[in-house]
């Protein structure tokens, strides 16, 4: 298990440049937006994005809820809220959530939008960033939110090469700073999980570990969604990962020559429809105070 972990080690490199860049476009926006997936909202987020944009106001969006246990993402929702952080459940297959976007942008601003229009600046626009590690779904994100309106670039600061300004309504624009961000790849366990959602290729990856670690947190945290999935009749509560992955591959009837279970195919069958959520909604990450 430790092997596998190691050995995941993606998005190598550029750090430095990378955190100029989100310097340089921090300069130009009133807050910035985090798009996480849900499913993993710890593991998806950059730490040191924290560092990086001090107090500017942020918000987070928990992208993909749709996959995710919709408890859990409640529970951080509110997890985010004690640490001072405005977070949304937003769905991009469907656009739920995202339409609530600019109203929460808003209410964030609501005692600057006093203030400006104090002094005179009705209707000013908000600036906001929008960042994400990859594969969270940020593009997605953005299309959904802005129906990838373009602004109007030519009168804008800091339109450098892959920064792109979108207009969401009269008084909200977003600014895309494509392929920023990157996760914390040092920590193993950060990997393993983002690896779990199909967030590191699976190349790189020993994908009969992974599946069977994957079985392993399910069946102590989700045991039901792999009973009834793959319609298994024992007691699955003492086995180990691997032990479930090998029922898994018979019960699907895969396997080779002498008739030992197929692991290698059971393993991309687990991730696959784990990945699709074809074993229900869940989250593999709890909150801080509760694991
Ligand atoms: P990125 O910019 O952060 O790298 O992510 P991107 O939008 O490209 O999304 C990555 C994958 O996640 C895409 O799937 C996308 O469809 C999917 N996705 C994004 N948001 C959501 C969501 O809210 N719910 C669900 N269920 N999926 C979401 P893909 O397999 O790469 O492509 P495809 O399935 O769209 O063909």
């Amino acid at each position: 298990m430790n092997d596998n972990k190691a050995n995941i080690n993606w998005f190598p490199g550029h750090m430095t440049k990378a955190r100029r860049k989100i310097e340089a476009s921090l300069k130009l926006v009133d807050a910035v937006c985090e798009v996480v997936d849900a499913r993993v909202p710890q593991s998806s987020r950059n730490p040191e994005l924290d560092k990086i944009i001090q107090r500017k106001p942020r918000i987070i969006v928990l992208n993909k809820c749709d996959m995710a246990d919709p408890k859990k993402t409640e529970q951080w929702i509110n997890y985010y809220k004690s640490q001072g952080i405005t977070a949304i459940a937003a769905d991009c297959k469907s656009g739920r959530g995202v339409n609530a976007f600019s109203g929460v942008v808003k209410s964030v601003f609501a005692d600057k939008i006093k203030q400006w229009a104090e002094k005179g600046m009705i209707g000013r626009t908000i600036r906001v960033m929008v960042v994400g590690i990859p594969n969270v779904g940020k593009s997605s994100f953005i299309n959904k939110l802005t129906k990838r309106t373009a602004a109007k670039a030519e009168d804008r600061p800091g339109v450098t090469r892959g920064n792109q300004w979108f207009t969401v309504d009269k008084t909200l624009d977003i600014l895309d700073t494509p392929g920023v961000l990157w996760p914390k790849f040092e920590d193993p366990e950060v990997g393993e999980k983002l690896a779990f959602t199909g967030a590191v290729k699976d190349e790189v990856v020993d994908t009969e570990e992974l599946a069977s670690d994957l079985l392993y947190y399910l069946r102590d945290n989700y045991p039901q969604s792999i009973i009834e999935r793959y319609k298994i009749d024992t007691d699955i509560s003492d086995l180990k990962g691997y032990e479930i992955l090998e029922l898994v591959g018979k019960k699907r009837g895969m396997l080779i020559r002498g008739g030992e279970t197929d692991t290698l195919r059971a393993s991309a069958a687990v991730l696959d429809e784990f990945r699709a959520a074809k074993l229900g909604r869940i989250t593999l990450e709890g909150v801080p105070s509760d694991g």
